[in-house]
């Protein structure tokens, strides 16, 4: 249960001369340093099987074959383009959804495809364009873009993910006319549903047959994200300096979304120190067949698809499973506790969920206790395992009103969620008094 932070004012009320926070450094138990790590905050992600992603390559390259040799924008290899992808998202459990616009003349189509449940006001977003150029079947770009979020979205549902963002998946219409479907996709977005979109990951070209492995320079935590997954392949990345406004993800850059991505390189030449990094030919282009009839299913590099298709389900499952909580949460119970005169312990129980690891080092609790001799009572936070934190003593000649104070305790070799307590003792006669409140504060 958490609870909202109580008015200031209920805190002050009724205050004595002895209110003032104690320091409590020398009251408290020491914690055991480091004894455990952090665990990380997100699921680790499946790997992606390269031979499913080169099915849907093969599938694009036979759509194109079956409708005049493309896939492009108001041509039929499109529509069929989208009719395949759309079925694999039905069978697997997606909300699918077509929307349609029209640009020279004819019918475009994306495909947003929704994964239930996740935070609905904090969306994150993946997508690739499904359209080629008229010139061939577009299967490095951008089947291999298409087809590496295809099969991360069926990844999410062979895994049954239980995301804390919700995930949308989209495959869009005209980019090869100037990202006519993801521009369209977001003016027609209500301005509440795109405050929603916490992130917008693009991925056009990504296995490039002379492959580069670019990360897009955009939000920091997105270029991090894949920089990570890089750096675990020992893979040297280099920034994307020629996308900006090249592909679908400037739409969504242009209203403010926080946006990333991938890519292998198009028409330019590979260096020669590009070349001895990542290997290939140097003064050839990283696709000789970009925007050509020869961008067919042989016009691939298998490696650039497998580490790209896996960085895209790395970047899903890291940025869409994380569950860090910000600092300065609070977890109160405000449900009153008598305190038995000279007795037994009472507790009060705050629990606390949803937060990673361990709690930090300056655990806040906040303590208010009635009581009408306060030097009686004697005080202990206890973690979720038992381990007790004394935060006040009893002291015989302390005949002030009331324990209202602010402790700071170092609970950082303590996990965060679970039942934490306030144990009170009243252990001398006469006097007796009530736990008001209690408060963590993380
Ligand atoms: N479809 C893009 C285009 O035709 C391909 C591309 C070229 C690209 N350079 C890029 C995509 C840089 C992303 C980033 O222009
Ligand atoms: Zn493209
Ligand atoms: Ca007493």
């Amino acid at each position: 249960m958490r609870l909202a932070r109580p008015a200031l004012p209920r805190l002050l009320r009724r205050t004595t001369a002895g209110v003032a926070t104690l320091a409590a450094a020398g009251l408290l138990a020491t914690a055991a340093p480091g004894a455990l790590a952090a665990p990380s905050p997100t699921l680790a992600a499946p790997d992606i099987p390269l031979a499913n992603v080169k099915a849907h390559l093969s599938q694009f390259q036979s759509i194109a074959q079956a409708n005049g040799g493309n896939r492009a924008h108001g041509r039929p290899g499109y529509k069929a383009s989208i009719d395949y992808v759309k079925g694999k998202l039905d069978a697997a459990g997606f909300t699918t959804s077509v929307q349609q616009f029209t640009s020279s003349g004819a019918t475009g189509y994306n495909l947003v495809a929704d994964w239930p449940g996740g935070d609905p006001n904090k969306v994150l977003m993946a997508g690739a364009h499904l359209d080629s150029v008229s010139a061939g079947a577009g299967v490095n770009d951008n089947g291999s873009g298409s087809a590496g979020v295809l099969e991360t979205a069926l990844a999410v549902s062979r895994a049954q993910l239980k995301p804390t963002k919700h995930l949308r998946f989209a495959w869009w219409g005209a980019e090869e006319l100037g990202m006519v479907g993801s521009r369209y996709y977001v003016n027609n977005l209500p301005s509440t549903e795109r405050s929603k979109v916490s992130g917008y990951l693009n991925f056009d070209m990504i296995a490039s047959p002379n492959p580069g492995y670019f990360v897009y320079d955009d939000d920091p935590t997105i270029e991090k994200t894949f920089k990570d997954y890089y750096a675990g392949l020992n893979v040297p990345t280099e920034i994307e300096t020629e996308g900006d406004g090249r592909s679908d993800h400037a739409p969504f850059k242009n209203v403010g979304i926080p946006v990333g991505g991938l890519f292998s390189g198009a028409e330019r030449a590979k260096s020669s120190a590009q070349a001895q990094k990542w290997g290939g030919s140097a003064g050839q282009a990283f696709d000789r067949c970009y925007h050509s009839s020869c961008d067919s299913a042989s016009n691939i590099n298998d490696t650039a698809l497998d580490r790209n298709s896996d960085a895209i389900a790395h970047a899903i499952w890291a940025l869409g499973t994380d569950t860090t909580v910000p600092p300065g949460d609070s977890y109160e119970n405000t449900t009153d506790v008598a305190i038995p005169d000279n007795g037994a312990a009472v507790t009060s129980t705050v629990n606390v969920t949803g937060r990673t690891g361990n709690a930090p080092a300056t655990l806040k609790v906040d303590v208010d206790i009635r009581h009408t001799w306060r030097g009686d009572v004697v005080v202990d936070l206890l973690a979720p395992d038992g381990t007790a934190y004394r935060l006040k003593n009893s002291s015989g000649n302390d005949s002030a009103d009331n324990v209202i104070a602010t402790y700071t305790v170092d609970a950082s070799s303590e996990v965060a969620n679970g039942a934490w307590k306030l144990r009170v003792q009243d252990v001398a006669a006469q006097d007796t008094g009530y736990i008001n409140s209690w408060k963590l504060t993380f």
